[in-house]
């Protein structure tokens, strides 16, 4: 006789695996994603520029409620029913026509599970309204996993979606109350810098009343070079398979950090290597900021290591298309079309290390090339590349780069440096003897010898 055993799950072990690996900012990214999905969907003018403009989101602390609205089109009754609140998609094709950024149906539930125990959504599209109650008790009880849905009138001027979370957990109690403005400040910067894309295109997202801007993704650029040779230009590289586009654009955000801004860490966030290094846009969405690691080639092949020298090399790499991983703060890096990014990436980023190590000697003359350059949007500087500067990558029209012609040397008379090592008391004798003070430095003491023997013998 065979007998049937139960898997039925435990609620405890559940919530826990599902919530362990993601931080409180990254719960109120996933709820922020589908209010942006929600505008994707209700969007009219999806091929404009600005296909997000007129939504919005605002985030909120309320009478011990953490309150997320949106006015991005609400939840159907019908999908309501049938899966947005299950655990994980049952239809995972449903939205498969658009380029909409959930793809697992658990972001929601997992952002509720990570903050508190009881949640609240209400929503509201043009044929009607609904509320769903999750209540404080429902985590401990292993048998009950429905949530009740009640229709309600309609209690929102326009269609959109509150979300109330509350009976916080006690981490996020003490985060919330004890280190609020720290804790809002880092969401903020989050979603500057995740959502760069997304606010530039028109959405407006407030925390507790402060809107958000958008991170720069510029790049320096002289917009009057006629001809764009022997100046600082960016690396570029497009491709259009089939309905994936991948743009790969690296350059400089700014002079070369010098030794003493390196070593001391200047407060200049950019010398502080902050945005230096890789991003990664899927679908409009900041997947990965500012990566210094081999994720983005560095410190593999023939492209050093990250080091703050290398503090103003900065570079985006975008497609609409991009496995991700299942926090989608990440990304699959083995995927075949990340590896033909990666690729492209690293051939760019070796332009600019290799630039920086030739001028290295040379950074009183390196000034000057920075003179008329300015930062301008990264679209900007790619659409003022005229096409015909650009060469087909392995002989494929759908694959073109464009490869900087970066400023070079004078290689007829390079610099060479001296190193040099004395006993200090005879560094003391001779900044006496030249400089009439002991405590000169022995940099300038050494330098003193050099261009006193050159003029003798070159008067
Ligand atoms: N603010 C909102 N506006 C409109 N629809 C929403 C909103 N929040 C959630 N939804 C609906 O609920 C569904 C489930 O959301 P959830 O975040 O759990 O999964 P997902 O977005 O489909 O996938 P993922 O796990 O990858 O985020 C969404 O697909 C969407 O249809
Ligand atoms: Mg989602």
């Amino acid at each position: 006789m065979t007998e049937t055993v139960s898997v039925f799950p435990s609620k405890h072990f559940f919530v826990d695996m599902l919530t362990r690996d993601i931080e409180f900012s990254e719960a109120i990214l996933d709820l922020l994603d589908n209010c942006v999905d929600g505008a994707r969907r209700t969007t009219k003018k999806r091929h404009s520029k600005t296909p997000y403009q007129g939504f919005w989101a605002h985030i909120e602390l309320k009478d011990g409620k953490l309150i997320i609205s949106d006015n991005c089109g609400g939840i159907p009754r019908e999908t309501a029913e049938k899966s947005v609140f299950a655990l994980g998609n049952p239809d995972l094709e449903s939205d498969s026509h658009l380029a909409t950024f959930g793809m697992y149906g658990i972001g929601m539930k997992r952002a509720f599970f990570k903050i508190g125990r009881s949640a609240r959504v209400i929503s509201q599209t043009a044929e009607g309204a609904f509320e769903v109650k999750i209540s404080k008790d429902w985590p401990t009880n292993d048998t009950d996993w429905n949530w009740p849905l009640t229709d309600i009138n309609k209690p929102f001027e326009e269609a959109g979606t509150v979300i109330e979370l509350s009976d916080w957990h006690e981490s996020v109690k003490r985060d919330l109350l004890q280190f609020q403005e720290v804790v809002l400040n880092e969401l903020w910067y989050s979603i500057a810098t995740h959502y760069t894309v997304i606010l530039k295109k028109g959405f407006q997202i407030m925390v507790a009343g402060k809107a958000v801007k958008p991170k720069p993704l510029t790049l320096l650029f002289n917009p009057r070079a006629k001809k764009p040779t022997q100046r600082i230009m960016p690396y570029i590289y497009k491709a259009e398979i089939f309905d994936v586009k991948v743009r790969v654009v690296v350059g400089l955000i700014g002079p070369t950090p010098t030794d003493d801004e390196v070593e001391e860490e200047l407060d200049w966030h950019r010398h502080k290597g902050e945005d230096a290094g890789w991003t990664i846009i899927c679908n409009d969405h900041v997947v990965v900021y500012g990566d210094k690691t081999p994720l983005t080639g560095w410190g593999e092949e023939r492209v050093p290591r990250y080091s703050g020298q290398f503090g103003a090399i900065f570079g985006v790499a975008d497609s609409t298309k991009l496995p991700l991983a299942s926090t989608k703060r990440d990304i699959d890096s083995s995927s075949d079309i990340y590896q033909i990014a990666k690729s492209m990436m690293t051939e760019g980023t070796r332009i600019f290390t290799d630039f920086t190590n030739k001028w290295k000697p040379y950074r009183e003359e390196e000034k000057v090339l920075y003179d008329k350059l300015q930062l301008m949007e990264i679209d900007k500087v790619v659409a003022k590349i005229p096409k015909r500067d650009f060469i087909e990558v392995r002989g494929l029209q759908w694959e073109t780069k464009y490869l900087p012609d970066l400023p070079k040397q004078n290689e007829d008379n390079p610099k060479r440096q001296i190193k040099l090592t004395h006993r200090q008391l005879e560094i003391r004798t001779l900044a006496e003897f030249l400089f009439e003070d002991h405590e000169t430095l022995p940099s300038q003491v050494g330098l003193e010898c050099f261009n006193r023997v050159l003029r003798e013998i070159k008067p």
